[in-house]
């Protein structure tokens, strides 16, 4: 099986994305799967020109030259496909999107790709409300119900109050931790092995961590301490 994953935070490996991605591929591979991953920080991809000659002019060619040439078959041979992005103002970042706009060469209209993939979003944000990531999944959603039918949304993994998460894994709170890591090291377990995720795994990514009261005091202490560093 085939995995290609790529992360759009500016952090990379050091972010809070990453803690829930890197485990859900470690699962993955644990299974037996082939993962590539990248991340847009480390690629030049130019926003989509949308002048649609990948439709028309020259069908499934993209006129720009970048490192989306490199990504495009690498795309089309995926058997899943995880989008990983912290959320920026309830979307995913803007190198992320520019990405999957530059996929249009792939998905001609009316054409249909004949091979059938997995879609997994993984992503994490500041605020402790799992609301936040509706947009993201909606978005995810309405992408892969295009009507030919080959690529199918298979769950996602979603860490809220992820700031104060990282805060966490300085004290006790590392053990408290570790079940949402387990966790999504298992959802990639699942995927290879079963072909879906369970539920409960994705709930136990999500879960709650601190009460609202708690999760605010955590998030100042946080702030502070960022404002002391960049002072420094
Ligand atoms: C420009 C910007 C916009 C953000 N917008 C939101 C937002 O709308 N909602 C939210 O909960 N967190 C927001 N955040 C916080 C990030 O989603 C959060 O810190 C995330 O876990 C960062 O992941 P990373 O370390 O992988 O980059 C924003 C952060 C930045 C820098």
């Amino acid at each position: 099986m085939k995995v290609l994953a790529i992360n759009g935070s500016p952090h990379m490996d050091n972010g809070n994305t990453a803690m829930i991605l890197d485990p859900f591929l470690e699962g993955m591979k644990e299974a037996g799967a082939n993962v590539d991953l990248y991340y847009t920080r480390n690629l030049k991809i130019g926003p989509c020109n949308g002048d649609m000659s990948c439709w028309f002019k020259n069908p499934g060619k993209c006129g720009q030259v970048d490192d989306m040439q490199m990504l495009l078959p690498k795309l089309k041979d995926a058997d899943v496909i995880v989008w990983a992005s912290p959320v920026y103002y309830a979307g995913i970042t803007g190198p992320l999107k520019n990405l999957m706009d530059r996929q249009l060469p792939l998905h001609i209209f009316g054409e249909s790709s004949g091979r059938r993939q997995k879609v997994v979003l993984v992503s994490s944000c500041g605020f402790w409300d799992t609301s936040m990531f509706d947009p993201l999944v909606t978005q995810m959603k309405a992408i892969y119900a295009r009507p030919d039918g080959n690529t199918e949304f298979a769950g996602a993994l979603l860490r809220p109050g992820a700031d104060a998460m990282r805060e966490m894994m300085k004290g006790d709170g590392a053990v408290i931790l570790k079940s949402i890591f387990e966790a999504a090291k298992e959802a990639g377990r699942q995927l290879v092995k079963e072909g879906k995720i369970s539920e409960d795994v994705l709930k136990e990514v999500s879960k709650k961590l601190l009460s609202d009261e708690e999760y605010k005091k955590a998030a100042n202490l946080m702030m502070e301490e960022m404002k002391k560093l960049a002072n420094q």
